[in-house]
């Protein structure tokens, strides 16, 4: 188990395409639980591959729903389909740090993937979970969720992207000490 940095606007592994992953294997659980670990130590709700330099098919969540209550999940090879509805929230990125943006989503979507134990799941998902879903999904085919925002939006935020991509970071920032790879 291990935290790793997480990587950050401007890094090219984050505009890259991850690749499926033939088998859930043990090289495959290990990143699995750093993606965990990572996503826990930044306090984030969801984290994929890309973002920690990992081009594979696989993402976490860990979503508030209703009340105390939160879903885990682990997505390998995540194939979302039956986009229904849409709906506008907020959205941040681990990976962009300091911007925060109302993004349309679909409100609800179907997903088949395997789990971390590499059983096909087949789910419909909605609400945040799903918002969720959709936006590190996006990460697994290089898209940022800056790239779903309006022309003139984007235009409005191009100076801090630009900075990000500098390494400039927003006053404040202070990601947690990363560990080694787990050996
Ligand atoms: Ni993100």
């Amino acid at each position: 188990m291990a935290v790793r940095p997480i990587r950050i606007y401007g890094d090219p592994v984050l505009r890259q395409q991850a690749a499926e992953v033939a088998a859930v294997n043990e090289v495959v659980r290990r990143l699995i639980e750093d993606l965990r670990d990572t996503m826990h130590a930044y306090r984030g709700v969801g984290l994929a591959a890309n973002q920690i330099g990992a081009l594979e098919r696989v993402l976490v969540v860990d979503v508030p729903v209703e009340g105390e209550r939160r879903v885990e999940l682990t997505l390998v090879n995540p194939v979302l389909s039956e986009p229904a509805e849409t709906n506008v929230d907020e959205e941040g990125c681990l990976s962009i740090p300091g911007i925060y943006e109302e993004v349309r989503r679909a409100a609800r979507v179907r997903v088949k993937a395997l789990d971390e134990r590499g059983v096909p799941v087949d789910m419909v998902v909605q609400g945040y979970l799903a918002r969720a879903i959709q936006h590190e999904v996006d990460h697994l085919n290089g898209v940022l969720f800056v790239d779903r925002l309006s022309v003139l939006k984007r235009q409005f935020l191009k100076k801090s992207l630009e900075a990000l991509a500098r390494g400039e970071r927003p006053e404040g920032y202070e990601p947690p000490v990363a560990e080694e790879s787990s050996p």
